[in-house]
Order: C-alpha cells, then structure tokens, then sequence
C-alpha cells in the first residue's frame, strides 16, 4: 500500500527577538516567572507582513531543500488561526506569491493543533493516489491577536511558519504509519476570539471591549491539554504495537514547557527524547511541530529510522497524535 512520506521539512522565523525583560519593561511580570511557569525566554515578532509571508518563507525552504520547483506542488494546505484576511485563504496568498501555478489549496482551521489535522488530510491525498505533492504548512502571526497589555497570555506567543512536503512511499514501514485526531467544542470557552467572525463582527464595541484578542482560561486548558496529549500520545503507540523504548523522539506542541515534560513523563520518555524549542520561540500555533521537526532534521538529530509521536492539544478543543518511521 502506498503510504504518505515527509519528503522535505522547512522552518522560517522572523528575524526580530523579544526576550521576556521586554515585557519586565511595562507589565507585572518577571523572566523569572515567565521561564519557571512555560520555558519560554524569547520569541520571534513579524514587524512587518502577515502569516502567508511567513508561510511562504517555510514553503521556499521546503522546496529547496526536495530540489523542486513550486510549479510541482499540487496541493496547499495552510493551517493557521491568524490568515491574512477571511477571504480568499491564505493558501490562495501563497500558492500566488510562491508561484506554484499547478496548485489548489485552502486553509484549514484547527489550532494548535491544526498542523495535525492538515498532515492527515493532506496524508489521504497521497495515500488515495490523488496527488504526487502536498505542501503542508503551519503558520500564524499570533502577534495579530495579542492583548500585549494582559500578561496572562501576552508572554506565551510568538509568530513563526514551517512547512513539510508529502509525497508518495512505497517502502514498507516508512512514512506516516498512523495518526489520530479528535474535535471537543464543548471546550471553545477556556481558549476563543470573541469577534471578528458573524457571531460577533467588528465594531466600535468590538474593538472598545478588547474582543478581537486571544481569551484563554490557562488554567483549565492546562489541564486538558496534560492529559489529553499524554493519552493520545499513549494510544497510538500501544495500537501499533509499540512501546516507549520504541519511540526515538516525540514531537509535542510546544505551549508550555511544564505540558511538554508531563507529556513525556506520563508516556515513560526521558527528556532526551523529546524535541523541544519553545525557549526561543514561544507557543506559534500550528508552526510549532514542524518547526521541532526542521530544526532537528537540520542539525542531524532527527535521522532515517526514527520512530516520531507528533503531538498536538488547542483550542477547539482539538487534539491528536501521528506516528511516523522518518524517510529521509
Ligand atoms: N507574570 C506574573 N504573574 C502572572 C503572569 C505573568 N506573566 N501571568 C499570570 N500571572 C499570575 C496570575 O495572575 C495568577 O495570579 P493570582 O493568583 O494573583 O490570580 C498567578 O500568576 C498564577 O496564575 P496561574 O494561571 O495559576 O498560573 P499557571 O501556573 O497556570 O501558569 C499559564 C499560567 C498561562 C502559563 C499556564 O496556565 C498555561 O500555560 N496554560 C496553558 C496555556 C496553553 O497552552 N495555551 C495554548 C493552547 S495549547
């Protein structure tokens, strides 16, 4: 059967770096608190351009790095909660900027967790035999929806792309061997934008009651984000017959260091195994697995052989995992 492969792995964050004394400068907060509560020390802020630049950016690398022109991509997923505009997607933005004249696409909406969904749909295009290359991307200029004034959430964002190409597999035992994803609405009140969609669109009041920003429960979405990756994450090794000895590096979403270490913990993995950036980038949405995956890929960690859990929790709420055998 022909399975999906990560053929290519790119990752672009924006040159500017905000450590945490920018935000000591004006709110109630310290460096200390902001790394002993989420490990974050920096991010990385787009000053000027939107999420398909960034998307875009990732794209190039991506392709580069497979030696193929954009003209070859026949399908663009773009998982992001910060596109440029409502209509048209953002994956019309960068299949336009990119110049991959042979390619369709849409946005898909999911979260935190929206690079998973994206990589299982684009997975059934390969699988089905529909298309021969699915550029998968990430990407969210969070700065966009920040209340740079409300320290609860102001601290944990940062804005970042990254991008993988899929393409056919025929090797036995390589490639995406599994994924699992889940959809909870009943969780949209701990973590949502107010307005800005048909439910509550801009105004005056809008914009006078702070509405077009982030409003997160941390405290509750911590909770469910430990449990509810630790467990996804268990599942889809144990239904593959695996174990956590089996497991060379698992990606988690990179939200809080303290859900990263629990994650690994409650999965029986030691922290040399599981991949991590979120002190240099902060919480970038759908970028954050992709980026984990170029970077290690980049500096020779992540090798052929591998066996990776990608790991996902956001808003929604929306959760999964994906088993890969890394092919490259
Ligand atoms: N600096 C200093 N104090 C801060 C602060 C900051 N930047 N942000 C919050 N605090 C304060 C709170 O106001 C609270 O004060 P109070 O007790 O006087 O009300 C206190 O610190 C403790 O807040 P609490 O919410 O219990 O902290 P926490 O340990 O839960 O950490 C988060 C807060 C947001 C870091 C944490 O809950 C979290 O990461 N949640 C998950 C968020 C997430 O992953 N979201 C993305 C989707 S996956």
């Amino acid at each position: 059967m022909t399975t999906a492969a990560i053929t290519a792995v790119g990752h672009y964050a924006p040159e500017k770096v905000v450590p945490n004394s920018y935000y000591e400068s004006y709110l109630d907060t310290t460096d200390e608190w902001i790394i002993s509560r989420t490990g974050i020390r920096e991010r990385r802020v787009l000053e000027h351009g939107a999420t398909s630049d960034l998307a875009v950016e990732a794209a190039k690398k991506t392709l580069a790095m497979r030696g193929i022109g954009p003209e070859e991509v026949d399908c663009i997923l773009v998982a992001t909660v910060t596109p440029d505009m409502f209509f048209p997607s953002t994956a019309a933005l960068v299949q336009h900027k990119l110049g991959a004249t042979n390619a369709w696409g849409f946005d898909l909406s999911a979260a935190c967790s929206g690079f998973l969904f994206a990589l299982a749909t684009g997975v059934q295009f390969i699988q089905s035999g529909v298309h021969k290359k699915v550029l998968v991307i990430g990407a969210d200029k969070m700065t966009s929806i920040m209340d740079m004034s409300d320290r609860n959430t102001c601290i944990l964002f940062g804005d970042g792309g990254a991008a993988v190409l899929l393409e056919p597999n025929e090797e036995e035992g390589y490639g995406v061997l599994d994924w699992v994803n889940y959809l909870d609405g009943s969780g949209m009140e701990a973590l949502h934008m107010k307005a800005g969609g048909s439910l509550h669109p801009a105004s005056m009041e809008t914009v006078q009651n702070k509405m077009h920003y982030i409003t997160q429960d941390g405290k509750a979405v911590f909770k469910v984000a430990v449990v509810g990756m630790a467990d996804v994450s268990i599942d889809i090794v144990k239904r593959n017959n695996l174990t956590s000895d089996d497991i060379d590096w698992l990606v988690p979403h990179q939200a809080n260091m303290r859900i990263i270490q629990s994650t690994a913990d409650r999965m029986g993995l030691d922290m040399d195994r599981v991949m991590v950036n979120i002190d240099r980038y902060g919480n970038t949405t759908a970028a954050t697995i992709p980026s984990c995956l170029a970077e290690y890929y980049e500096s020779g960690r992540l090798k052929r052989g591998d066996n990776v859990v990608l790991a996902s929790f956001g808003a929604g709420y929306t959760w999964g995992a994906t088993l890969i055998r890394w092919s490259i």
